[in-house]
């Protein structure tokens, strides 16, 4: 079966036709054409596919479309504003945090969702924050770093 739902993604409201059973992922990849949110294990385990729900991170192959009627959504394309790099796009890059880069949306979006409740986290904070995110490349290391160093960032953005 088929349902209407309109919900916020990326800052504009959407109406959308969607069928009972699409997951979130699925439906922002297919038919949203939102490809930033990947697709990994498809059942909450590697977090490629995390995405906010009313500000706090979500594993979207785990959430239905239609729940999302309502709510407020972000991808990873609505992270960047007015074609500026969010912090942790820019730090990401800077400090290497990435390196085949299929983790990297989700990573960032929990770190978002992260940063939003706590601006100034531990590294034991931000390594608790993206403990669902798994990267295969990287080692963490970098991430760990690149966060910590969105948050400095973040903070004197703020101040200015
Ligand atoms: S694809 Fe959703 S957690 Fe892996
Ligand atoms: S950069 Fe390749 S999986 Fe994380």
């Amino acid at each position: 079966m088929k349902r209407i739902i309109r919900f916020k993604l990326n800052g504009e409201e959407v109406e959308e036709y969607v069928q009972d059973s699409i997951t979130m992922c699925d439906f922002l990849r297919k038919q949203m054409h939102l490809s930033g949110t990947k697709r990994g294990c498809e059942e909450g385990e590697c977090g490629a596919c995390t995405i906010l729900l009313d500000g706090g991170a979500i594993d979207s192959c785990l959430m239905l479309a239609a729940e999302a009627d309502g709510h407020e959504i972000v991808t990873i394309e609505g992270v960047m504003k007015d074609g500026v790099l969010h912090p942790l796009q820019r730090e990401f890059m800077d400090k290497w945090a990435l390196q085949c880069g299929f983790c990297t949306p989700g990573m960032i979006m929990s770190a978002l969702s992260l940063l939003n409740e706590n601006p100034h986290p531990t590294e034991l904070e931000i390594r608790d924050g993206i403990a669902g995110n798994l990267c295969r490349c990287t080692g963490y290391a970098k991430i760990v770093e690149a966060i910590g160093a969105a948050a400095e960032v973040m903070e004197r953005e703020a101040r200015a």
